[in-house]
């Protein structure tokens, strides 16, 4: 069984799937991360969109295992063409939405959102047989079908446009009380700022280490706000260079990662170790 010791955090060279069983049951309350790419060619090997849902299940029978049952799981991924050329049969992969689909039918999670980040600076393709490709999925399911998430924890800044039309106009409640319709008098924005979207824009980080796939801060960070409290456990089956762990140390959460290189979860043991001096 996978403990803490005195840390906030733990770090383990494995199998994630064999890692998450190693969890007690039922005491996660966040799983997110980002696992290899359908198709994506990387320096830790590739995971081909025939074989994805192959190898991706003992990850989500892990999760089904670790997660309490007022649990979350947070997968970010992007579907990646069959074949990196402008030719006519570069088609795309639909191998995400299938994950999605089995999510519901095959593991029984409940779909939250399918939420997108948008790329501010996304790599070119050079494909001519459609638009470049400047987005990526996050697949948000609760394991119950029912669930809470903290919202005024990821609220944001209102937009000018937002608060000079409410200088203007009221919002009168419709009739059947779920949608509102606009009348000419004032309301007040919500001091925590506007409810959340389900996009995130920010741009692919620099390539500033040897990892190939370092993902913005800000992805897990939304989640781990969304739908932890301090003290709460998150785990990223697949650490990479640890920015799920660095996220949730500087959130004051507990964090357990696995990765299959040795130098990954180096390099996030130094990440983390970092971060939680700083504390
Ligand atoms: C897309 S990267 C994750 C990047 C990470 N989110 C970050 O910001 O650095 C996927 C990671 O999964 C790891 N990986 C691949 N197969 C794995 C497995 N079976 N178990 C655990 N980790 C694995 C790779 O070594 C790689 O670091």
């Amino acid at each position: 069984m996978i403990t803490f010791d005195d840390k906030s955090y733990r770090l383990l060279c494995c199998d994630g799937a064999v890692g998450l069983k190693k969890i007690e049951k039922g005491t996660v309350k966040l799983i997110y991360g980002s696992p290899p790419y359908p198709n994506a060619e990387r320096n830790y090997g590739v995971w081909k969109e025939e074989d994805y849902i192959e190898l991706i299940s003992p990850f989500i029978e892990g999760a089904q295992h670790a997660l309490s049952d007022d649990g979350f799981l947070v997968i970010n991924v992007k579907a990646n063409r069959s074949k990196k050329t402008a030719s006519k049969a570069s088609k795309r992969s639909l191998v995400v939405e299938k994950l999605a689909i089995l999510l519901e039918e095959q593991w029984g999670f409940s779909c939250v959102d399918i939420e997108i980040w948008v790329k501010g600076n996304p790599a070119p393709t050079g494909l001519r047989v459609a638009c470049q490709d400047a987005y990526e999925q996050i697949l948000w399911f609760s394991k119950s079908p029912e669930w809470e998430i903290n919202i005024d924890a990821i609220r944001r800044p209102y937009s000018d446009h937002s608060l000079d039309l409410y200088k203007d106009y009221e919002y009168k409640a419709r009739e059947n009380g779920l949608t509102y319709v606009r009348k000419n008098k004032s309301i007040t924005p919500n001091p925590l700022g506007a409810l959340p979207q389900n996009i995130i824009t920010c741009g692919v980080m620099p390539n500033k280490t040897t990892h190939q796939a370092v993902q913005p801060l800000a992805l897990p960070e939304k989640y781990i706000k969304a739908c932890t409290t301090i003290g709460d456990i998150v785990v990223d089956p697949w650490v990479g260079s640890g920015t799920t762990g660095e996220a949730s140390v500087a959130l004051s959460r507990r964090f357990i990662g696995f990765d299959i290189f040795p130098e990954y979860v180096s390099m996030s043991e130094q990440r983390l170790s970092d971060i939680a001096k700083g504390l």
